[in-house]
This record gives C-alpha cells, sequence and structure tokens, in this order.
C-alpha cells in the first residue's frame, strides 16, 4: 500500500535543543539557559550554549534535509530570541534568523511546520509569575501575531504548544527540567489551563491574520494504550484506559484532559468534580476560546502501555513481555502503539491524524569507514510506520510522519546521552553524518512509502 501523495514526511527539532548561540544577535535569555548553569541539573553538566550550532551552519543542515528527501521539517522558534523580554520591544536579528530559514526550506521544496513553542519560556516572564501568571495567554498571542504577521505569507502549518504534559511534569512538578520547580498539583492543573488558553489565543491570531490559509494543531504527548489481543472486550478495555483520568493519583499524564477541551470544548466531567479544590478556575468565555478544533490530531509517541479487559471488563495494565526490546532509556519498543493511537484518537477526535514526533534513541557512533550504522532505527521506523498503514487501511485519514528527531541534539536533563537523529552529530567538532537510517527513510520517502 502506499502512502497518500502529498504525505507529510519529516523530521522534527526544537530550538533549545539544536541551536545554540544563547546569547548571539540580541537574543534574550529562556528558562533553559538560566537552569543549565546549576549545578546537577543536567547530565555530566553538559547544556546547549552550542548544542548542534544549527544557528550557525543552519545552511548546511538545511541541505543535509534536502539530501534525505524530506518533504517537511518541524521546528520551533525561540520566543526569546524574536522578543527578548518575552514581551515589548521585537528583536529583528531572531526573526530574520527563522524568515531565511524558511526561505531556503522553501527553495528545498520543504515544508516548515512551526512550533511556537517548546519549553524555551522567556526568563523575564518565568520572572512574571511565568504559566501562573493569569496574562500569560496574552502574551503568547502578541508573541504569535509578530511571527505569523513576518512568516505567514510563507508558512501554512503551525503548532501552538508541545506537550503540555511533559511541560509541566518535568518543569513544574518534579522540577528535573527548567525552569526547576515544585509547585502543588492545584497551581500546575492552573498552570494547565493557562496553558490551554495560550494555545487558544494563538491559535485565533494564526486564524485571524495568516496571509495564507492555515492549518493549525498542537503536539501533545500522545499516550495510548494498546490491546493486548483483537477481542472486543480487550479493544473497549484499551479504549477506556486511553481517555481515562487518573485522579487518585495526581498527575499530568493523560490524554483527555488536554485533548478534550481542545477538540470538545470541556473538561472531562467526571475528573472536573472528582479534582475538587485542585481543579482549575474557569472563567466566563475560557472554554470557547480552548475550543479550537485543530485541523489535525498531533501525536509525540515513542511507546505506550498494554491493557487487557480485566474483572468486570475495566482496563488492566500489563507489563511488557520479558526480554521487550528496549531503548538506551528504557522505553518498550511497541511498533504497533501508532496504529491504536490512530484509532483511538479519530475516533473520539475526529481529526486526521500527524504523527508529530516518534524516535529511538541507540548506542551508536561513526564507525572506522565512516558510517553510522543503525540498522535498530531503521528497523524501529518502518514497523511503526506499518502501524500508519493499518491504520489508514481502515479509513482512517493520516496527513504525517515527523521523525524525532533530525539530529542527536541536547536531551534536556541528559545532555547529549541519548541520540536520537537521522544525522550523527559529533558535538566536538560539530561534525554531521547521514547515518544509515536517514537513507532507509530517504528510500521510503521516495517510494511514497512502498519501500517500509
Ligand atoms: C519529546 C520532546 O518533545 C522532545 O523535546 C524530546 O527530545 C523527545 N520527546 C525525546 O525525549
Amino acid at each position: 500500500m502506499s502512502f497518500p501523495k502529498d504525505f507529510a514526511w519529516g523530521a522534527a527539532t526544537a530550538s533549545y535543543q539544536i541551536e545554540g548561540s544563547p546569547t548571539a544577535d540580541g537574543k534574550g535569555l529562556s528558562v533553559w539557559d538560566e537552569f543549565v548553569e546549576r549545578e546537577g541539573k543536567i547530565w555530566q553538566g553538559q547544556d546547549g550554549k552550542v548544542a548542534c550550532d544549527h544557528y550557525r551552519r543552519w545552511e548546511e543542515d538545511v541541505d543535509l534535509m534536502a539530501e534525505m528527501g524530506l518533504k517537511a521539517y518541524r521546528l520551533s522558534l525561540s520566543w526569546s530570541r524574536i522578543l527578548p523580554d518575552g514581551v515589548g520591544a521585537m528583536n529583528e536579528p531572531g526573526l530574520a534568523f527563522y524568515d531565511k530559514l524558511v526561505d531556503r526550506l522553501l527553495e528545498k521544496e520543504i515544508a516548515p511546520w512551526i512550533t511556537l513553542f517548546h519549553w524555551d519560556l522567556p526568563l523575564a516572564l518565568h520572572r512574571k509569575g511565568g504559566w501562573l501568571n493569569p496574562e500569560i495567554s496574552n502574551w503568547f498571542a502578541d508573541y504569535a501575531k509578530v511571527v505569523v504577521d513576518r512568516l505567514s505569507d510563507r508558512v501554512q502549518h503551525w503548532f501552538t504548544i508541545n506537550e503540555p504534559q511533559v511541560l509541566l511534569d518535568h518543569g513544574y512538578l518534579c522540577g528535573r527540567h527548567a525552569p526547576g520547580d515544585t509547585n502543588s498539583f492545584g497551581s500546575v492543573m492552573q498552570m494547565g489551563h493557562n496553558i490551554l488558553l495560550s494555545h487558544g489565543k494563538a491559535t485565533a491570531v494564526i486564524k485571524g491574520r495568516a496571509k495564507k490559509t492555515p492549518i493549525c494543531g498542537w503536539a501533545p504527548v500522545g499516550s495510548a494504550a494498546r490491546a493486548e489481543t483483537n477481542s472486543e472486550a480487550d479493544i473497549e478495555a484499551a479504549r477506556k484506559a486511553t481517555f481515562s483520568v487518573d485522579t487518585a493519583n495526581l498527575n499530568v499524564w493523560n490524554t483527555a484532559w488536554w485533548a478534550d477541551p481542545v477538540f470538545l470544548g470541556k473538561y472531562p466531567e467526571e475528573a472536573y468534580e472528582q479534582y475538587g479544590a485542585l481543579a482549575p478556575k474557569i472563567a466566563p468565555g475560557d472554554m470557547e476560546i480552548i475550543h479550537t478544533k485543530p485541523d489535525f490530531y498531533g501525536a509525540n509517541i515513542y511507546t505506550s502501555t498494554r491493557v487487557r479487559a480485566g474483572a468486570n471488563g475495566e482496563p488492566e495494565w500489563i507489563p511488557h513481555p520479558d526480554g521487550v526490546p528496549l531503548n538506551t532509556y528504557d522505553w518498550a519498543v511497541t511498533p504497533d502503539s501508532i496504529y491504536w493511537a490512530g484509532k483511538f484518537f479519530y475516533e473520539r477526535y475526529g481529526k486526521p491524524i500527524v504523527i508529530t514526533e516518534n524516535g529511538i534513541p541507540i548506542v551508536e557512533w561513526v564507525g572506522r569507514n565512516g558510517r553510522v550504522r543503525d540498522p535498530q532505527r531503521s528497523e524501529f521506523i518502518s514497523t511503526y510506520l506499518l502501524g500508519i498503514e493499518r491504520v489508514m487501511k481502515e479509513g482512517i485519514p493520516f496527513e504525517g510522519y515527523f521523525y524525532w528527531s533530525l539530529m542527536d541534539n541536547f536531551e534536556w536533563q541528559w545532555g547529549y546521552k541519548q541520540r536520537f537523529g537521522l544525522i550523527y552529530v559529533d558535538f566536538e567538532t560539530g561534525k554531521r553524518t547521514l547515518k544509515d537510517s536517514a537513507y532507509h527513510f530517504k528510500k521510503i520517502i521516495e517510494s511514497d512509502g512502498a519501500y517500509i
């Protein structure tokens, strides 16, 4: 089976993870610039000051994307490069960087899919209360205006916010990501509400001001459960598990709490009640702002849980089988994740699916002959893509697949320990090497998926 001709075959990155040059050309600091300076926060004391040096080597990077045959590239913009204080004066060189990058991508026929925010909050805004400040959704909308006015004559695909779940859990609950805060669960829920409002207001800006008809989405964590067998009972249990909100254990790891407001216009009612005083305060009109009904369901998917119907048909989570392949993060390789996620997300939200991230970190290096042999990654990509093929065979529309990541990069608190890229980066010299999997992906793209 071949994939649609206009399928978005892409790879993804994020500003702080690749750009480096944290103070170049008038850039303001972000929470990550500050966080990496704190002792003991990042593996081996590493930081993103140089990272892939993409801010200076972007032309070479676009050439490599073209060599791979990518049709689309998902990148995030650094808010504090564009607005050093998060609000107010615009920093022309910062915006010009993305402007010329977009031009070059389009010259190479690679569609830019822009994420407005991938965790690098301007430090100045954090100091004003960050996601807890009720003004933040207006600040975010103002930032969106600046970007949209400048780039929307050429950019058509937009994401607002990347993974609210990880942002809140790692950044604000357990503090292992910037800004390293450990807030109460109640305030994190209120921040979550402000994140949803920010998504809503920025989407309105994009829809209202874009010069080229925009296609809007966001990119939450795509948590879905896989059914242990194809029995109706197991499938129903996995469906239920996928959308359940575990209110007993105070955590932000679920799908429905985030996606229901955006796609269906309301928080899951039962969960909202169960949270009681911990539930976010909703002002009149908020849910209308949040209910943006994005044009596609974007999901970052790496692995998934396994569920079967237990007593009374209720979901029962079961461990992965002994010996399941694990990546260097110890996440199980579960190729059918995309099938189940795509099916369940489409059933509930009714929008075409886009895999906005999917990838694997493994142990690898440049061999004596200059090659990076990474057959596991090629196999990983192919088998996960089979899930897309399977779900498309059931008539579910699927519009794109973005491998995470275009290149090895700064993997947050793990520094350069985890390599996810299609391009190997030697972090001492900056030298790039296309891995074998990049050539594998190229063949898949060239054949419209037939080479899987
Ligand atoms: C999701 C995040 O969006 C990205 O920044 C991160 O590097 C990957 N997961 C891998 O952990």
